[in-house]
Formats: C-alpha cells, sequence, structure tokens
C-alpha cells in the first residue's frame, strides 16, 4: 500500500571526516554493504519499491551504487566472485530508484520537502540510513510501523527510551499511551536540555509521513540552528490532526557516530560467523 520510501541523504557527514570528504556517509560500509544498502533493503521488506534519494554535492557514489556496473559484472561473470554481486543486483531489480538534490543543508524538514516530487500525493516512509535498525525476532522497524499506519491512516513516528543526559542529542516528544507502545503525541521539541525535556522518549530516523506534511514544512520557519525541523512540522501535524509515535521492537545503532558504527560493525560480525 506505502510505495515510496525517501531517504534524505545530503547531510555532510562531518563526524566522520576526512572519510567524508570524498565519500558520501551513506556509503560507509558495515561489513561489505554499504548502510544505505540495509536501509533500502527494510523498506523493501516492508512493501516500498520506489526509493526516492534526497541528495547533495558529492553524493554521486549513490546513484552509481543502485546502478549497473557493467565493465565490473563482465570482470567477474563466471569467476567465483561473481555472488558477491548477485544481492545488490537483485535489488536492483526489484525497486526503482529517483534522485533529487538538496541543493542547500537547510535541514531533515527541507530534505523531506524537497522529496516531493518523488512521491505522488501519497503517504510515504521515510529512513535515515544512519539510523540502522535490526529487529531478531520478527517484522523490521519499517515493516512494524506499516502495520500501525495500516490501522490508523496517520503519521507515525518511531521512538525509543534514551537516558536523561542524552535527550539533548534528539528530539523528544510526550503524549498520550493509546495502546502498549503507541503514544498520541501532544508535544514534541527538538534537542532539548534535560530540564525541559518533556520525557526521554526520542525519536528516531523512520517516519511514515502522510503527504500534508509537505504543506506544514512549505510554511515552517527555520528553527534551530537556522533550519527547517521535521520535529517542528510534526508538532503542527500533531495540532492540526494526530501523530503517533510507536516505540519499536528491536535496536538501533546511530551510525552517525563513530561509537554506533562500530557497534553495529561488531554485531553484524559476530552474526555473520554464527
Ligand atoms: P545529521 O544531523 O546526522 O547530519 O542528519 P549529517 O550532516 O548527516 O552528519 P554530521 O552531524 O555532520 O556528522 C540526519 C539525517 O538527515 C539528513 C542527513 O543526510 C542524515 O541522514 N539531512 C540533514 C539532510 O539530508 N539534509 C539536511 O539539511 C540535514
Amino acid at each position: 500500500m506505502l510505495q515510496t520510501c525517501i531517504f534524505p541523504a545530503a547531510g555532510y557527514g562531518t563526524r566522520f571526516l576526512p572519510a567524508t570528504k570524498a565519500l558520501p556517509k551513506e556509503m560507509l560500509p558495515i561489513l561489505t554493504k554499504p548502510l544505505i544498502h540495509y536501509g533500502v533493503d527494510e523498506a523493501l521488506e516492508a512493501g516500498m519499491d520506489n526509493m526516492g534519494f534526497v541528495t547533495g554535492r558529492g553524493k554521486r557514489a549513490l546513484e552509481d551504487y543502485f546502478d549497473i556496473s557493467y565493465e565490473l559484472e563482465h570482470q567477474i561473470s563466471g569467476t567465483k566472485k561473481e555472488h558477491l554481486l548477485s544481492e545488490i543486483r537483485s535489488l536492483i531489480h526489484r525497486c526503482t530508484f529517483t534522485f533529487t538534490r538538496q541543493n542547500e543543508m537547510r535541514g531533515l524538514g527541507d530534505a523531506v520537502l524537497k522529496g516531493k516530487p518523488l512521491t505522488s500525493d501519497e503517504s510515504f516512509g521515510v529512513i535515515l540510513a544512519d539510523d540502522l535498525c535490526v529487529n531478531e525476532e520478527g517484522l523490521n522497524v519499517m515493516a512494524q510501523m506499516v502495520k500501525i499506519y495500516e490501522k490508523y491512516r496517520c503519521t507515525i513516528i518511531s521512538v525509543m527510551e534514551v537516558p536523561k543526559n542524552q535527550v539533548s542529542n534528539y528530539g523528544i516528544i510526550n503524549g498520550n499511551f493509546v495502546e502498549e507502545d503507541l503514544i498520541m503525541v501532544h508535544s514534541m521539541v527538538e534537542k532539548p536540555n534535560p530540564k525541559e525535556a518533556p520525557s526521554n522518549l526520542a525519536i528516531i530516523g523512520r517516519y511514515i509521513l502522510t503527504p500534508d506534511i509537505f504543506g506544514i514544512l512549505e510554511n515552517t520557519k527555520a528553527g534551530k540552528n537556522g533550519e527547517i525541523q521535521l520535529t517542528d512540522a510534526l508538532l503542527t501535524q500533531a495540532t492540526n490532526n494526530m501523530v503517533l509515535a510507536y516505540k519499536f521492537k528491536g535496536k538501533r545503532f546511530d551510525c552517525g557516530s563513530v561509537e554506533g558504527f562500530v557497534e553495529a560493525t561488531n554485531y553484524f560480525y559476530k552474526k555473520s560467523l554464527c
């Protein structure tokens, strides 16, 4: 039912400099697969096959990754290395990939707005590939959110509990529980200081957004750091309509930080040995 997933990927990834000077953060590999590949796998498993990327300067490698490399394929065809490309080849054949650019880094809200032409006026998923999510028991995080969307037909955001001293790294929500693990959002604040945080429920990089978000984003003024904050637009949407926050099942690695990236690498390495 939900066909499109948007991947905002225009950020500079300064925490990974100098690597990200010439390489998109989303192309950093966890073992042999780049972060973006994990994100696309998750969207596809959740039923979405129209992948829309919001990129920026220096991100051409993302387009090349989701294209066929004839020279390379020809080189390894018939050799024992051929299987190394089979997974990405099958992914390429099962999805369509569209790219647009965010010319200026004006925040996540602006990046999502730039994805509007890729969404055909329907609700859509959003995955921040630097948040790598896994669930060993059952549906992946986006697929869990799709199930909730099918029931409530409103914007769904994913949240997790974080230690109080980390709330200033996240958008933080508060509201009323409508089901176990599902909260109707009443308030939302971007990177609050711990004393002012309405809770310790932090928004992570998985969203299902209804298309009215675009009109709201168009009218959202730049907030913290002069950026158009998706959190501000979501709060307006929660006031006009209904926004549900879902405490997902599974684990999230913050691969936008070196520590989280190493943690994810160790996790997948251990898994590959089993
Ligand atoms: P981050 O806050 O992690 O920023 O953005 P960043 O630039 O990627 O990384 P650092 O902090 O400099 O190391 C969260 C997500 O939002 C996207 C990023 O690509 C990332 O997936 N984003 C952010 C945009 O696409 N455009 C923006 O203007 C801002």
